[in-house]
């Protein structure tokens, strides 16, 4: 798949129950299915590019797992030293957390991944990792991947992280389960909270109090995860600013995680106006619901807290500011720089191609409300630039380039698009 030509679209109503399972949750089910005692049982995981290469990863390592193509069973006697190079294809998350994961394991570790995620910053886990007894070597002095990774016994820490990364996070707290003593971590603002949610549902002592978290080692195997992975709420955004920006249009999501660490996104459409309902239709690990969304003229807002609550969404999001009235403001998103692209860049260039008027600043941008026009928008290969402009061509028609990045988080992407407009795809 190399382009595809959006046509636009004059309204549409609908309901979609197949947005695609949660990257995080399903990253996370499979890897801490590695650290429990029995059989693991996953249903509705993500069958994307990132998380399979996370459970060709947990098979490497020695897990048994078993997929009858809706159940996937997993059981693990403990990690094991792999014959393969650990390949994280395009996945920070999955480079991220297997960090924290192995540094304490048995044996010599190699992760890698794409030439995007070679060129992604792995500092922010390596040097805690090292400071506590980890052996992590890679190139720039362990900043960027390949890692090679031999197990150590890693010490106890009490860590207050400068970034609000659930990913750093994530790793540390799995670190801190093998460590020789009870860890804190501490992080300037809550970024996503699945890992504390579903190692506590699995046993784990970790207590969450405001942004501390406390971990002791575990003595003893964890239970099993149990779960049916919810509906990507990162990936269900996308037909919201769909919606959003259609005049007299009308979506339902069905079946996403209505986690509050997940749904800022949506809070900041709806404070751009448009109309939004929240339905929670159950709450075992998290609440899950359906998410309706019905277009209203939008207008401008500034976005400055909270920031890994929709740093993944800020691209679409931008598609939405585009379609506005008046301008938009995004501070205290530097982070965003080093995601699948530097994606204030990608966004900018995008927004300027199609002929909107944008600022950009080293933390953030502006965006001014416009008439967006017709372009050839080239994804960078970041999946979430490449769906976000596609959106926008609901507007005005569009041609995107660069699209197998889609497949890493939402291969059925454009099964769902169809549904709403003509497209072209070479
Ligand atoms: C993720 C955390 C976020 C997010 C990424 C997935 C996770 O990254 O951008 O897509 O699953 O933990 P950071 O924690 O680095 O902000």
């Amino acid at each position: 798949m190399s382009k595809v030509i959006v046509s636009p679209v004059e309204s549409f109503s609908l309901n979609i129950s197949d947005i695609a399972p949660d990257k995080s949750i399903s990253h996370r089910s499979a890897m801490f299915a590695m650290l429990a005692k029995g059989t693991s049982k996953i249903s509705n995981f993500l069958r994307a590019e990132d998380t399979m290469n996370t459970l060709e990863i947990v098979k490497n390592l020695g897990a048994k797992v078993e997929d009858d193509g809706n159940t996937i069973k997993i059981s693990s006697d403990g990690i094991k030293e792999p014959f393969e190079i650990l390949d994280c294809g395009n996945s920070g998350t999955g480079m991220r957390l297997f960090c924290g994961l192995l540094s304490s394991a048995e044996g010599h570790f190699v992760l890698t991944g794409d030439k995007y995620l070679r060129s992604r910053p792995m500092k922010r886990v390596t040097n805690p990792l090292r400071e506590i007894g980890a052996v992590i070597d890679g190139r720039e002095d362990s900043n960027l991947a390949p890692l090679s990774i031999r197990g150590a016994s890693l010490k106890a820490f009490d860590y207050e992280s400068k970034i609000a990364s659930a990913q750093v996070k994530s790793c540390m707290i799995l670190a801190a389960l093998r460590a020789d003593g009870e860890c804190t971590y501490t992080e300037p603002e809550l970024s996503r909270d699945h890992t504390e949610k579903m190692l506590k549902g699995m046993g784990a002592d970790v207590v969450v109090d405001g942004l501390k978290t406390t971990i002791k080692p575990m003595n003893k195997p964890l239970e099993p995860v149990f779960i049916s992975v919810p509906a990507d709420p990162s990936s269900a955004f996308f037909f919201a600013v769909a919606a959003a920006i259609t005049p007299d249009a009308d979506v339902t999501l069905e079946g996403i995680t209505l986690n509050h660490t997940r749904i800022e996104a949506f809070k900041a459409l709806e404070r751009m106006g448009a109309d939004i309902t929240y339905d929670t239709t159950s709450d075992k690990y998290e609440p899950i619901g359906n998410i309706r969304v019905k277009y209203a003229p939008l207008k401008a807002i500034t976005v400055e807290d909270n920031i890994s609550w929709l740093i993944d969404e800020l691209p679409a999001l931008s598609i939405a500011f585009a379609c506005a009235e008046g301008e938009s403001v995004v501070k205290n998103a530097e982070e965003l720089r080093v995601k699948e692209s530097d994606r204030i860049s990608t966004v900018v260039d995008g927004l300027n191609a199609c002929g909107i008027e944008t600022t950009e600043y080293d933390d953030g941008y502006t965006v001014t409300g416009g008439k967006l026009s017709s372009a050839i928008v080239d994804s960078d290969g970041d999946h979430r630039i490449a769906m976000s402009f596609i959106i926008a061509g609901l507007r005005c028609g569009m041609e995107v380039t660069d699209l197998d990045c889609i497949n890493t988080s939402f291969p059925n992407f454009f099964d769902i698009l169809k549904r709403i407009t003509k497209i072209e795809i070479n």
